[in-house]
C-alpha cells in the first residue's frame, strides 16, 4: 500500500510541475497562489512588483528607438495556450533599442494578463499587455532566457473606460476561434491587421527595474519597461479575454501572478531626455506626471 501511495505521490507532482496555473478564484476567492517551483519560489528578483513613485530613482534616458511598429501586420497568429492569448508571426523584425538597453532587442510575441501583474501606487488595472523581446545576441529564447540582458519586456497597463479600444478590438475579433478547451494550443490567423504601435500608448515615462518572466521557468533575465501611460478598454472587452477555456468547460478568468518582494532592488522612473521640441509635447509629459503624482499624494494622505 505504501509502495503505491509513493509512485501516486510523484506522478501528482509531476504532473503539478508541468501543468502550472492560476489560482481558481471563482471557487475561492482566498485560494493561496499555488507554488510553481524552481526560481518561482527562491529567486530575489521575481516580478512582478508594486511599482511607487516615491519609492522609485529618478532617472533620465536617451529615447527609445522602436524600428517597424508601425507597420501593419496582416498575417498574425493568435494561440490560446491555456495561459493566455498570444500573438506571433510579424512580418519583419521588430526593434527597440536606445534607452539603458545594452543591444538591440527583437519582438519575439506578444500575450496579456487580465487583471494586470504590476500595480503603480498600487493599482490595479484591468488589463497589461506584454510585449516580449529577444536581445539579438542570443539565437533564441530558451538560450536568452539563461542571461541578465536576455529578454526585454515592455508593460503596457490598460484603464477602464467607457469607449472601446480599437487595437484591442481587433484582437478580440478573433477570440472565437480559439476560446474553446479543444482549440488550445491551435494557432489562427488574426483577421484584423493591426500594428504593434497601436497597442503601446506614450513611451516618454515609465518605470524600469531588472526582474523576472512571470511565468515558469520565472527566469531572471527581464529588463522590464513598464509604461506609465495608460490606454482605455472597456470591461465587456476584457471579460471577452476572461472566457478562453484552459480546461474542458473552465474559462481562464484570471492569470495574474501575485506581487512579489522587491528586495532592494533599484527601480527607476524615466523621464526620456527630449530632444528640442514643441511646448505642447513637453507639456503632455509634466502633465502625465503630476497625476501619478497625485496619485501618490492621495494615497499617503489616507
Ligand atoms: C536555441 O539555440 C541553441 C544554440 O544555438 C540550440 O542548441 C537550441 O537547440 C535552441 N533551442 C530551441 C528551442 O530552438
Ligand atoms: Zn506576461
Amino acid at each position: 500500500m505504501h509502495f503505491l501511495a509513493i509512485i501516486a505521490c510523484s506522478f501528482l507532482a509531476l504532473s503539478a510541475a508541468s501543468e502550472w496555473g492560476y489560482p481558481d478564484l471563482d471557487k475561492n476567492q482566498d485560494e493561496p497562489f499555488p507554488k510553481w517551483g524552481g526560481l518561482c519560489d527562491t529567486g530575489r528578483k521575481q516580478s512582478p512588483i508594486n511599482l511607487h513613485v516615491k519609492g522609485a530613482l529618478k532617472g533620465e534616458f536617451s529615447p527609445l528607438k522602436f524600428e517597424n511598429y508601425d507597420e501593419h501586420q496582416g498575417a498574425l497568429q493568435m494561440v490560446n495556450n491555456g495561459h493566455s492569448i498570444q500573438l506571433s508571426g510579424f512580418a519583419h523584425e521588430l526593434t527597440l533599442s536606445g534607452g539603458g538597453l545594452g543591444s538591440d532587442f527583437v519582438v519575439e510575441q506578444i500575450h496579456m494578463h487580465w487583471w494586470s501583474e504590476h500595480t503603480i501606487n498600487d493599482i490595479r488595472f484591468p488589463l497589461e499587455v506584454h510585449i516580449v523581446h529577444r536581445n539579438k545576441i542570443y539565437p533564441n529564447m530558451s538560450m536568452a532566457a539563461n542571461f541578465k540582458d536576455g529578454i526585454t519586456v515592455i508593460g503596457v497597463l490598460y484603464h477602464v473606460s467607457n469607449t472601446p479600444n480599437e487595437a484591442i478590438g481587433s484582437i478580440i475579433k478573433s477570440l472565437d476561434k480559439v476560446k474553446k478547451y479543444d482549440q488550445m494550443n491551435v494557432p489562427t490567423l488574426v483577421a484584423d491587421s493591426l500594428a504593434v504601435d497601436d497597442l503601446v500608448p506614450s513611451v516618454d515615462t515609465y518605470f524600469t527595474y531588472a526582474g523576472s518572466l512571470t511565468t515558469p521557468t520565472c527566469a531572471e533575465a527581464v529588463t522590464w519597461i513598464v509604461l506609465t501611460d495608460t490606454h482605455p478598454v472597456t470591461l465587456d472587452q476584457v471579460n471577452q479575454f476572461k472566457e478562453i477555456e484552459y480546461k474542458e468547460d473552465k474559462q481562464l478568468h484570471n492569470n495574474y501572478r501575485e506581487l512579489q518582494s522587491e528586495n532592494n532592488r533599484a527601480v527607476v522612473l524615466v523621464q526620456q531626455l527630449q530632444e528640442r521640441n514643441s511646448a505642447g509635447r513637453m507639456s503632455g509629459l509634466s502633465l502625465g506626471l503630476m497625476l501619478l503624482l497625485g496619485v501618490a499624494v492621495q494615497q499617503s494622505q489616507l
